[in-house]
């Protein structure tokens, strides 16, 4: 006779609550671990360890390890997790986006859900049930091989885009064959570590993860329901985030609410004892793990057997197990995984990857993102006059480096083969050469500099080449070697003869317009100063080559804005917009010198926020509804801040403008950020259109967390800033008041 939890008509509550007490403790430690199925002896663990998830699991391997899941005792299904993270790329033909970095310049809510469903789409077509993505770490030093994964370095911005990101990969109902679960990661302050150091030390204050690094996780949690979050690699304060049950437990499941699981970064629990040495040996890894509140283990398989001794030896409470064991269930529920999705019908896999539509999507991202950080009117390129466009630089021609990471694996970056991978990519040479295949300009393409090559040769041939253009593109940046997990950089410069390059081609006298391709900010004054225009593409995705060419011949207007803050030379790092006060300078008359550093601008090289357009447009007449707000111990209940703002677009061209409002708190019983990110607008305007655009900010977002660690608004005077980016000269400002 069937058990109760296989009727779908009962409650997931007493489904999981039958299974469980038919579960025995091996049972229940084996839906703990994930195991990687590309590494063969632990995919035979599965019966004998009944393994509740596989991660990186990939073809008809996945049929198969959910059909052998079937016939285990009771049955349980698998879930698999995968690294879904700009795009389903672990799977040949996928779809693939621009990086997060990239696609937080667009400022899109709507296209982070549209990233993410297609993601969705493509994963579950393949019998997947769960993204790694999207991650929410703070990017602020760009030295940390890993910030070309981050929404960048504003933790106001990153969680709406998380929050969106989330709605896309889980929609209304995790039992349909278009969503999956999303993990929100990696939990908590990971991008902090001291140096950019990957995995490092984070040393930041319980008062500073609750004022900066905790709130876009607790967005995610709270607004976005997310099923799963992903403890980082790295310690906190020197203790590392997987044996801290404050940061796993307190704080996400009995502050928060969270009914979802949380999985540990690769061998973290391992890690406790082989690299941070917390634990004496892995048995105690094991305790202090399960005790902290990791719910599902991620490769760290000695986890199964030492926790089962654990228990049976009465060191731990076998509730802490029943408690994760109960969560995971819960979701492999409600994902219908028991019912009718444990299969997913692999044979529409062709027509559901990189079908038209999604490619569209992901062509639609890379159009959004680009940023225009600087234009003497060389663009767009003057098609009337057919330019003749010299190209270099390896970087517009090399598929892997517009990818970006975590789309090794893909068909696109993974194949040996270059013409196979290149099927779905446009580089931007490639996008060039349609265009003057069409007639639009003249293209002459000349590789140049690499990244990562000492050859001179091609600059010099770069150099003969520009007597007969118009106009030098120069598109440079990093590549995959440069960057990702265990590549953090201590140098920040134009790497290999880019510069070299860049120098020559300026020499020539000719108008210099640079594409910059790469992972992050990197270094370059140079380039700011002598180049006529800049277009910030970051990782622009397979179609970065269309966009490209649209904004150089003005097809497109650009409408991207930057999300992280580039800095002038790397012994500025951190450099963030959201600073504090404080920092000596000497004061000459009245007023604050400007720099405080002897040697060096204070400022960033470009701020965040910042990015043109072909179209101008024009703030005025800043108003405050509300000016008076009264104060309100309920945060939730409080009155919100009502505000609005006069935009025209001056030009001739229609665009959109990427609206922001900062608040300032102008005394604090703390020391608090000078302003920070409380609402933007992308606001779509015709060529001389003027238009009254509206903001309202949550009562809740002009709190603080004050030195007795509560969030409280506090009563007296803030500013509230409008304006086209984070620099000063963009906004204007007005006052209101909590009394
Ligand atoms: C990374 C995670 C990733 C995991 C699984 C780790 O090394 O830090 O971001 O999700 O591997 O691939």
């Amino acid at each position: 006779m069937s058990q109760p939890y296989t009727n779908p008509s009962l409650s997931i509550a007493e489904r999981v609550e039958n299974l469980m007490s038919l579960m025995t403790l091996e049972e229940k430690v084996g839906q703990m671990l994930q195991l990687p199925a590309n590494m063969s002896d632990n995919v035979d663990k599965l019966e004998q360890w009944n393994v509740g998830s596989y991660l990186h699991c990939t073809g008809d391997m996945v049929e198969e390890l959910q059909q052998r899941a079937a016939k285990t005792r009771l049955g349980i299904p698998l879930i698999f997790g995968i690294d879904a993270i700009h795009g389903h790329c672990f799977e040949n033909d996928s779809t693939v986006f621009p990086t997060q970095l990239a696609l937080s310049c667009a400022w899109s809510k709507q296209l982070s859900q549209s990233m993410a469903h297609v993601t969705a789409v493509e994963t579950r077509a393949c019998g997947l049930h769960w993204t790694f993505s999207p991650v929410l770490c703070v990017g602020r030093d760009s030295r940390w091989g890993r910030i070309n994964e981050t929404f960048g370095e504003d933790p106001w911005l990153i969680g709406e885009l998380a929050a969106a990101a989330i709605h896309g990969y889980q929609g209304e109902n995790l039992a349909a064959n278009d969503t999956i679960l999303a993990c929100a990661k990696h939990y908590v302050a990971y991008g902090e570590t001291t140096g950019g150091r990957d995995a490092y030390e984070a040393e930041v204050s319980p008062r500073k993860l609750l004022s900066v690094f905790l709130p876009p996780f607790e967005k995610a949690v709270k607004q976005a329901k997310v099923a799963t979050l992903m403890a980082g690699y790295q310690a906190i304060d020197g203790l590392p985030c997987s044996a801290s049950s404050w940061i796993l437990r307190d704080i996400p499941k009995t502050q928060w609410g969270m009914d979802g699981f949380i999985v540990t970064d690769w061998d973290n629990v391992g890690s406790l004892h082989d690299k941070q040495r917390v634990a004496e040996d892995l048995r105690h890894a094991a305790k202090l793990g399960l005790e902290a509140g990791n719910d599902m283990i991620m490769t760290t398989p000695s986890f199964y057997q030492h926790t089962i001794d654990l228990v049976n030896q009465g060191e731990v409470d076998v509730a802490l197990v029943d408690d994760a064991v109960a969560r995971i269930l819960s979701y492999k529920f409600k994902l219908g995984l028991f019912d009718d999705f444990r299969y997913t019908d692999l044979s529409k896999k062709p027509q559901i990857l990189g079908n038209p539509v999604h490619w569209h999507a992901s062509l639609e991202a890379s159009r959004q993102s680009l940023t225009l950080l600087k234009n003497k009117q060389v663009l767009p390129l003057d098609e009337a006059n057919k330019p003749k466009i010299l190209l270099c630089g390896a970087n517009a021609d090399d598929v892997v480096a517009q990818l970006g990471d975590w789309s090794f694996g893909s068909m696109q970056a993974g194949a040996s083969d270059d013409s196979f991978h290149r099927r779905d990519c446009v580089t931007l040479r490639q996008g060039l050469q349609a265009a003057a295949d069409a007639g639009r300009c003249e293209l002459s393409y000349v590789r140049g500099a690499a990244p990562a090559e000492a050859d001179f040769e091609e600059i010099l041939a770069a150099v003969d080449a520009a007597a007969n253009s118009d106009v030098i593109v120069a598109c440079v940046g990093d590549i995959l070697s440069q960057h990702g997990e265990f590549h953090d950089r201590a140098n920040l410069d134009l790497s290999g003869h880019q510069q070299a390059m860049l120098e020559a081609l300026k020499a020539t006298g000719k108008p210099l317009v640079v594409v910059f391709m790469a992972s992050k900010p990197l270094t370059i004054p140079w380039v700011k100063q002598h180049a006529d225009a800049i277009v910030c593409a970051f990782n622009p995705g397979a179609k970065g080559g269309i966009a490209l060419t649209e904004l150089l011949l003005g097809d497109l207007n650009p409408s991207g804005k930057l999300t992280i803050s580039f800095p002038v030379h790397v012994g500025q790092l951190p450099v963030y917009y959201n600073k504090y006060q404080g920092w000596h300078a000497l004061i000459s008359g009245r007023t604050n010198h400007q720099e405080r550093y002897i040697d060096m601008p204070e400022q960033p090289l470009f701020s965040f926020g910042e990015g043109q357009s072909y179209s101008e447009f024009e703030y005025s007449d800043l108003q405050v509804a509300n000016p008076t707000l009264s104060a309100s111990q309920d945060l939730a209940a409080g009155e919100a801040l009502k505000v609005s703002v006069q935009i025209k677009n001056t030009s001739q061209r229609a665009g959109i403008e990427i609206a922001q409002l900062y608040i300032r708190d102008c005394v604090a019983s703390v020391t608090i950020p000078v302003m920070q990110l409380r609402g933007f607008e992308r606001v779509e305007l015709a060529a001389g259109e003027s238009r009254r655009v509206d903001f309202s900010v949550p009562y809740e977002d002009l709190a603080l967390i004050n030195a007795q660690l509560e969030k409280v608004v506090e009563p007296g005077a803030f500013k509230v800033l409008v304006g086209a980016s984070s620099k000063a000269e963009d906004l204007l400002s007005a006052d209101f008041k909590v009394a």
